[in-house]
């Protein structure tokens, strides 16, 4: 029996999706355990694309549990099109999922205040840049002992008491932030909207953390996927450019409900450049067109809103901090192959900041914002073999790319993956033995 823990290493996007859908081959189950519809993963199967948001990467795996954890808020809505989705293609049938009865419901009010707050918040340069999915205002709503949770959807008159209550308080806000008072009819409707996914949904409720427990005693091998990254966790990243849920390794024990004594291996996800998406210090980041031959090189588009994502060079001290704050025994490199065809390769190894060298970021996003990065210098290579199954398989330039990545982290390689499919992935130790 192994327990593993996936989580992304900087602000998100690594490519979790690829690798856990690698790991699930060994795995009895998959569990998403934090966030929502704010996350997007892309999946290659065989040429074929599959972008999900809420069910965990692990989907393509027929016969494997998919489990959504009680630390989640979710859009029915949205998840009803994903089952309905992956359903279509013989995905993700009924017996293998598993929706968390304390995961909490994102309403409709939820994204209508996360929306307001942000376009409030840019005329004052000062937006978060979220994804507008109702992230924040749920946890809020969950934070203030007020939410909506998935159990509640079974009893009508609770979500009515609730959505009234939480709407005594939201309705000034709405008006403060400039937006519309919502109708009686709208709040119908956005009830009965509800309450009609809720029905749907039911089938696939049940005590998710007992069902995780009851699996991980019966020896079998579990996989807990994390969602965006560990430098957009609520307490421990960039605050306040973060996400509002616990996004690094510990999330998965308090949002699944298991023990952290359970645990025996996480696994970080890195990209062999960096992206982040919304606003928040980027020293890294790679201004003009250079920065815009990156981003389409390597396909930066936010798979949840479609937002080009800022690029820029790995950056060593936030891979780092990353590695310290999600306790990672080992790293995934992804997307090796982006960086082919460029003549130079860079990679922050620290930051300067009032002349002295850190190893990690500052802890105030000013003073990274301040910081300047130390770069070392790779001569670039060109295409990647996509049949490379060993690191000796690289050209020489892409192997002391890697080790000084490997070495500078502190952690090892698992995997390096130079390509989109299944197969493009050089495998380096198996998480799970
Ligand atoms: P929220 O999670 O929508 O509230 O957005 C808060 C911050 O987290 C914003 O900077 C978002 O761009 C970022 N964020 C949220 N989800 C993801 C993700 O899946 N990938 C990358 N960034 C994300």
């Amino acid at each position: 029996m192994s327990v593993v823990i996936v989580v992304g290493a900087q602000w998100g996007d690594e490519g979790k999706g690829k690798v856990v859908d690698l790991f699930t081959e060994r795995a009895e189950m998959v569990v998403r355990y934090g966030g929502g519809a704010n996350a997007g993963h892309t999946l290659v199967i065989e040429g074929v694309k599959l972008v999900t948001h809420l069910v965990p990467s692990g989907v393509c795996h027929p016969g494997k549990a998919c489990v959504l954890g009680d630390g989640m808020v979710i859009d029915p809505h949205t998840l009803l099109d994903e089952i309905k989705d992956c359903q279509s293609r013989g995905l993700l049938m009924r017996n293998e999922l598993l929706i968390g009865l304390g995961a909490h419901v994102i309403l409709p009010y939820h994204k209508l205040l996360d929306g307001l707050r942000e376009d409030h918040s840019a005329k004052r340069g000062k937006s978060i840049g979220t994804t507008r999915r109702g992230i924040g205002p749920a946890y809020e709503a969950k934070a203030a002992r007020k939410g909506v949770r998935m159990r509640d959807l079974a009893k009508p008159e609770r979500v009515r008491e609730l959505v009234a209550a939480n709407l005594d308080e939201m309705i000034p806000l709405i008006q403060y932030l400039g937006g519309e008072t919502p109708s009686k009819s709208d709040i119908s409707k956005w009830i009965d909207d509800a309450l009609a996914a809720g029905d749907k949904l039911r089938p696939y409720t049940g005590d998710a953390g007992r069902y995780v427990d009851e699996t991980i005693k019966a020896g079998k091998h579990v996989l807990f996927e994390g969602a965006q990254g560990c430098l957009l966790d609520l307490d421990h990243g960039t605050y306040p450019y973060v996400t509002s849920s616990s996004t690094i390794a510990a999330g998965a024990c308090q949002s699944a409900g298991i023990g952290p004594t359970r645990v025996d291996a996480v696994v970080g996800i890195t990209k062999a450049y960096a992206t982040r998406v919304g606003e928040g210090p980027f020293p890294t980041e790679i201004p003009g067109e250079a920065g815009d031959r990156l981003r389409k090189a390597g396909g930066e588009f936010g798979a949840t809103t479609g937002r080009p994502r800022r690029c820029g060079w790995l950056d060593l001290p936030a891979l780092r901090m990353g590695v310290r704050l999600s306790g990672m025994t080992s790293l995934a490199l992804t997307k090796l192959d982006v960086l082919g065809g460029l003549g130079e390769v860079s990679v922050c190894v620290a930051y300067k900041l009032d002349g002295k060298e850190l190893d990690e970021p500052p802890t105030d996003p000013e003073d990274i914002a301040r910081a300047e990065p130390v770069y070392r210098k790779f001569p670039g290579w060109d295409r990647l073999p996509s049949e490379a199954h060993d690191i000796a398989d690289l050209p020489t330039s892409a192997r002391a790319y890697v080790d000084t990545i490997q070495g500078m982290a502190g952690v090892p390689f698992c995997l390096v993956s130079v390509g989109p499919d299944r197969a493009e992935t050089i495998r380096l130790s198996d998480p799970f033995a």
